[in-house]
């Protein structure tokens, strides 16, 4: 018999502190730095987003949405025997996210690993899971994005502090006879690393180069739409399917505009996409199963549909999973 994976439980996690962009502009006029809720609305779609309390890490959001997942899933802890957490802001520089949650969810012993594409990397890190479940390397998988992008932000800089937030998704994906993954596609393209990236590192003891957030974000936003576009067609084609065949498109919440662009492009009608980029800002790797989560709890997204996941980010990487839900 075929040994398919499919998610069985989704789960997500936001710090209690929420700014609106007024709230926001009002903080940041306090350093002198101008924007408003109308530029954020219409360049953006963006309204709102959370940020985590300064002692408060990845792993601490990780911990609340995998729960949330778990119980969905109608399993343990310690049924879980594979972890892979999405992040590009890690609690420390090793060990991984993955590790740390394990052990805050007071289990051992199973594999446990970070994926590193910034905003792409649920689907990265999706992508493996399934890999390993339908090789047999794993039955119970927790699959995470947990970002704490506050921490990587230049609040000098209003092209790229108005746009992100921080937060967690969470998925347990589980061997099953029944399809719930169909395809997925994956790429990456390094010539690209300038235009958005966190340039600083870590060597003797001090932090070198720039360890806050550069983004050059036209070159980013004309890039993105081809991506989401070209990744959304080859999932398809992998799965022998058709745009009319998607009932909802989950995509890395980033901009609206950009996921207006990729809808009209695919000729998917924009009721199609699942939108929380207004209350949640880009919160990067958490963001694709943090709408996800919040689409299956509204209702929106049922048993059976398929759904188009797709993310790009820095690196440049980007992705797309189709899965039956
Ligand atoms: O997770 C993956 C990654 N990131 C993205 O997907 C982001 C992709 N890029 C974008 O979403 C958009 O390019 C932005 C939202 C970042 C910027 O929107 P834009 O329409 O490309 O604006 P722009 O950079 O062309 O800036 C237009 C104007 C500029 O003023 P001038 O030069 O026309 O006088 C900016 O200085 O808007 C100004 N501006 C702002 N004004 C108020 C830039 N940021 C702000 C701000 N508030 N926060």
């Amino acid at each position: 018999m075929t040994r398919y994976s499919r998610i069985s439980g989704t789960g997500s996690y936001l710090p209690p502190r929420r700014l609106t962009n007024a709230e926001l502009a009002a903080e940041l006029a306090t350093k002198g730095v101008e924007t408003s809720d109308e530029w954020i609305v219409e360049r953006t779609g963006i309204r709102a987003r959370h940020f985590a309390a300064p002692d408060v890490c990845s792993s601490d959001l990780a911990l609340e949405a995998a729960k949330n997942a778990l119980d969905a899933a109608g399993l343990q802890a310690s049924d879980i025997d594979l972890i892979i957490v999405a992040t590009s802001t890690p609690d420390m520089v090793f060990p991984s996210v993955a590790c740390i949650l394990q052990n805050k969810l007071g289990i051992a012993g199973c594999p446990a690993f970070d994926v590193q594409a910034v905003c792409s990397g649920f689907i990265y890190a999706l992508t493996l899971a399934d890999a390993m479940i339908k090789t047999g390397s794993a039955t119970k998988a927790l699959v995470i994005g947990s970002e704490v992008f506050s921490r990587i932000l230049d609040f000098s800089d209003r092209t790229t502090c108005v746009l992100f937030g921080d937060g967690a998704g969470a998925v347990v994906l589980e061997a099953s006879d029944t399809p719930g993954i169909l395809a997925s596609d994956l790429h990456a393209d390094g010539k690209h690393v300038g235009i958005l990236c966190v340039p600083g590192h870590v060597s003797g003891g001090q932090v070198l180069g720039d360890p806050l957030l550069k983004m050059d974000g036209q070159a980013v936003f004309k890039l993105a739409v081809g991506m989401l576009e070209s990744t959304a067609r080859a999932a398809l084609a992998k799965a022998n399917l058709t745009d009319a065949d998607v009932d909802w498109m989950i995509p890395h919440q980033a901009n609206i505009r950009i996921m207006q662009s990729t809808a009209k492009k695919l000729k998917m009608p924009l009721e199609k996409l699942i939108v929380t980029v207004d209350q949640h800002g880009n919160t990067s790797a958490a963001s694709i199963p943090l709408a996800l989560d919040v689409s299956v709890r509204s209702g929106k997204v049922k048993k059976g549909d398929t759904l188009m996941l797709e993310g790009v980010g820095g690196g440049f990487t980007w992705g797309a999973v189709l899965l039956k839900y």
